[in-house]
């Protein structure tokens, strides 16, 4: 008897409070939602295209509930203005899943902690600290060696007889060169020996890595079921065994480098001596050091990944764009030598094409949800304290309202119309804008332009044989972020004299 008089007491407590904030606030609309569950079900696998779709039917501005979550998505120029500059701040709080809550401290890290005093010095210290352009400078050869010897291991690959004219999976070139740079940045090491094999460390944090993404992706109703969470005991064990196993890895590297550097008295330009340095300075605990270290691997990998990848897909698909990129290349560096980051500002097609890929495959295309910490007025609606605000840069990259032929993959747009990417300009949203934006921006740009640069001066790239370039698969897979559904397959022709593929090594910098 006790339990059905519980179920129904916590029924009729939820649907009256659903209908006390509907009379109480005047919410954008939406679909109707089912009681606890509320749109889960209606969601379509790629968020981003279900939400445009929905923005169609409802307008620029919608409700969707995720469980009893209430989540509002914001699709248009205007109202991404509203939300990211004049209610910035009070809509610069986080969401946190179970996970993340697990993984982040309760946002002791940088990204998912809510904003506040204690956001307001960690984001001091990655733009005065951690991403000054003399850091970025200081940490330009690691790129560099890097992106080099991902040219060397594609070159490599592509002249083995048994390849020859075959096509090759680029997504395991790219991911394995933004593994080995974010956590050489970050850690301050490269996993991988001279011979091409990750040593044991990396593999623990490959291994890290890989089960952050299976508790991460897993369906699980304890999320959405926040009074029954106590329930899902093998669920939360679970996360706590990660959540030590990422720890110990980190403090074993904290503590590698501090030996180091009592030892030899140098401070390295990574990210782990530069927090252990300032930990004082910025009265730093060490969970923040820890998560801080993780966001960086976090955001900075997967990311820069897909938009190359998305970058190869369209230079396939778009062989004028190529040859116009390869001609400006060749003109400006021309065929006796490498690309450097030094070449870029000089190769103003390049920053186009880069431009172009980051409008029409954005990586994260509803950039990282916010979350209201007061009640707030968008778009002439009502947004709760608490709710969810995203922001579809995806939708606004694409709107026919404010871009010319949205579909089209057209660089020249940008010689035409010089537009920002970096937060000033609604119309082009990939790192976000206001407090909140990405602080990764910078180096995002420079390692997109380069990877992408070297890939083109280096070789020339075609589809697989039998595939016409217009039926590629230009499909999203589902997540967060958003790879390409069908990983890219390209034939690579070498176009630069063979000693022109050999890496570029630094030692530790
Ligand atoms: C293609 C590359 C990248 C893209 C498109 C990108 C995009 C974004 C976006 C959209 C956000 C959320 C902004 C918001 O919530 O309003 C973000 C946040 C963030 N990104 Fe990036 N990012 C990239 C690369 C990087 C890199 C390389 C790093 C660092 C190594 C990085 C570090 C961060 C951090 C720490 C945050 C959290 C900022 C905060 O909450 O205050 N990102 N990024």
């Amino acid at each position: 008897m006790a339990l059905p008089l519980l179920i129904l007491s916590i029924f009729t407590i939820f649907v009256a409070y659903k209908l006390f904030q509907r009379l109480r606030f005047k919410l954008p609309p939406g679909p109707r939602p089912l009681p606890v569950v509320g749109n889960l079900y209606d969601l379509k696998p790629v968020l981003v295209r279900c939400f445009t779709e929905w923005s169609q039917l409802y307008g620029p501005i919608f409700s969707v509930y995720l469980g009893s979550h209430l989540n509002v998505v914001v699709n248009s120029t205007a109202l991404a203005k509203e939300v990211l500059k004049d209610n910035d701040q009070q809509l610069a709080n986080r969401n946190r899943t179970r996970q993340i809550a697990k993984f982040s401290k309760n946002g002791m890290d940088l990204i998912w902690s809510d904003y506040g005093p204690h956001y307001v010095k960690v984001r001091k210290l990655c733009t005065l600290e951690l991403f000054s352009m003399k850091r970025l400078e200081g940490l330009k050869p690691i790129r560099e060696d890097e992106v080099t010897a991902m040219v060397e291991s594609i070159f490599k690959d592509c002249i083995e007889p048994e390849n020859k004219g075959k096509a090759l999976v680029l997504r395991e070139y790219l991911g394995m060169m933004a593994f080995l740079h974010i956590t050489r940045l970050t850690f301050g090491k490269r996993f991988m020996d001279s011979n091409g094999v990750i040593d044991e460390q990396g593999q623990e944090l490959k291994g890290i890595l890989n089960n952050g993404i299976k508790l991460g992706t897993k369906k699980s109703f304890a999320e959405f079921l926040p009074w029954f969470r106590f329930l899902f005991k093998a669920e939360n064990e679970a996360l706590a065994e990660h959540d030590a196993r990422a720890d110990k890895f980190t403090k074993k590297i904290m503590k590698e480098h501090t030996l180091a550097r009592q030892k030899t008295g140098n401070t390295k330009n990574h990210f782990v001596d530069a927090l252990l340095t300032l930990q004082k300075e910025y009265d730093l605990g060490e969970d923040t050091v820890i998560g801080l270290l993780w966001d960086m691997i976090s955001a900075g990998m997967d990311t820069t990944t897909i938009t190359v990848e998305w970058a190869m897909a369209e230079m396939v698909r778009n062989p004028r764009v190529q040859q116009k990129l390869q001609e400006e290349l060749d003109h400006v560096v021309g065929r006796d030598r490498l690309m450097t980051e030094a070449d870029i500002p000089k190769l103003p097609y390049l920053q186009c094409v880069t431009k172009e890929c980051f409008r029409m495959h954005p990586p994260t295309p509803l950039m990282l949800p916010h979350k209201a910490n007061t009640n707030v007025k968008i778009g002439g609606y009502d947004i709760p304290k608490g709710a969810t605000v995203s922001v579809n840069v995806w939708a606004i990259a694409r709107d026919p309202a404010v871009w010319k032929d949205p579909l089209e993959f057209r660089p020249e747009r940008f010689q035409e119309e010089d537009v920002d990417m970096k937060g000033t300009d609604y119309r082009l949203l990939p790192f976000g804008s206001g407090r909140r934006i990405c602080p990764g921006a910078q180096l995002a740009i420079y390692l997109v332009s380069s990877m992408l640069g070297h890939m083109l001066h280096h070789f020339t790239w075609t589809p697989p044989a039998g595939v016409k370039p217009e039926d590629m698969d230009m499909m999203e897979q589902p997540g967060t972020v958003t790879y390409m559904k069908a990983p890219l397959q390209a034939v690579p022709t070498p176009r630069l004299p063979a000693e022109l593929f050999k890496r570029v090594a630094v030692g530790n910098v």
